[in-house]
């Protein structure tokens, strides 16, 4: 199994709309036998809960399941468990590297993946309130790093 954590602060806001926008793109394509995606957060504020309302808004809003998501803080292990750590923004791969080195694990901004983007941090619209504009972002990224991951392991589509 291939697997992809999503990282960003609090892991209610970016992070798990990125694990349920990526679980939904593997759904679609079959791909979820090779690929699994999970999420955390650098913090440890809020574990145990589900994601925050205007995430679970936003997710509604394009019929993406979010089942199952509880925030979880990030830990020494996951450093090794995961063969993607795609963060949020710059601030999150900073935290990260402080937690220990990585190994093989390749670790990298989600948007640093999308070539055209403007933006390389996903903002924090715990801050920001703007849900839609992160859906939108997030959607860019998870779409370009399951080419990028389909590429690299050589898979196909519904294999
Ligand atoms: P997230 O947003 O990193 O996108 O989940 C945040 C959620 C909670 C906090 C900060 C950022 N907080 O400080 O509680």
């Amino acid at each position: 199994m291939i697997r992809v954590l999503f990282l960003c602060l609090g892991n209610i806001c970016r992070s798990p709309m990125a694990e349920a926008v990526f679980r939904s793109m593997l759904e679609e394509s079959g791909l979820d036998k090779h690929i699994e995606a999970d999420s955390a957060g650098l913090g440890g504020w809020h574990v145990g809960e589900p994601p925050h309302q205007g995430t679970i808004d936003v997710l509604m809003k394009h019929s993406i399941r979010y089942d199952g998501i509880r925030s979880r803080q990030i830990g020494k292990s996951d450093l090794t468990d995961f063969d993607y750590i795609a963060a949020m923004d710059e601030d999150n791969v900073k935290g990260l590297s402080k937690l220990g080195t990585v190994g093989k694990t390749k670790v990298f901004r989600l948007l640093d993946l999308v070539e055209d983007s403007a933006v390389k941090d996903v903002p924090d619209p715990y801050y920001t309130g703007n849900f839609d504009e992160v859906y939108q972002l997030v959607a860019k990224g998870c779409a370009t790093l399951l080419q990028k991951i389909v590429a690299e392991h050589q898979l196909a589509n519904g294999q």
